[in-house]
């Protein structure tokens, strides 16, 4: 059994230790806001946070995330509002929706860091989150909301 904190709450989880943590989320957790997208670290849909730093959960195994602090959508903001969530909304940043989270929590990080960063350190900071609907523009305008009204 492998212990994890995953939104704050300890875990217990059976599952081999090369067991992709996006698997352990989906599967074994149930937290299925994570999107298996490419499985390579490609794309950026399976983005969450370790210990504050976004990161491909496709691309960590189980025993790498052992002990550490794991956040993903349904935990950035118990209560869905958390300023990049407010301003997707206020945006209608989603098209299909399902790069979306993987999206967010990119966002998060940056705005963990840079909380008020330029249009072209938006664009470098989520050169790593693809959208096959194309929602750049929006996805931009919402970081830029969520930097300026918090
Ligand atoms: S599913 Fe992990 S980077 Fe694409
Ligand atoms: S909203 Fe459809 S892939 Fe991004």
């Amino acid at each position: 059994m492998a212990s994890l904190t995953v939104n704050g709450h300890s875990v217990s989880v059976d599952a081999e230790p090369q067991t992709p943590l996006l698997w352990v989320l989906r599967e074994h957790l149930g937290l299925t806001g994570t999107k298996f997208g490419c499985g390579a670290g490609l794309c950026g849909a399976c983005t969450v946070h370790i210990d504050g730093e976004a990161s491909f959960a496709c691309q960590t195994p189980l025993e790498a995330a052992i002990g550490k602090a794991i956040t993903t959508i349904e935990g950035l903001s118990p209560s869905g509002e958390h300023p990049l969530q407010r301003a997707w909304i206020a945006e209608q940043a989603p098209q299909c929706g399902y790069c979306q989270s993987g999206q967010i929590m990119r966002a998060a990080a940056l705005l963990s860091t840079n909380p008020h960063p330029t249009r072209e350190e938006i664009i470098d900071g989520m050169a790593t989150n693809l959208c096959r609907c194309g929602t750049y523009p929006r996805i931009v305008r919402a970081i830029e909301r969520a930097a300026r009204e918090g």
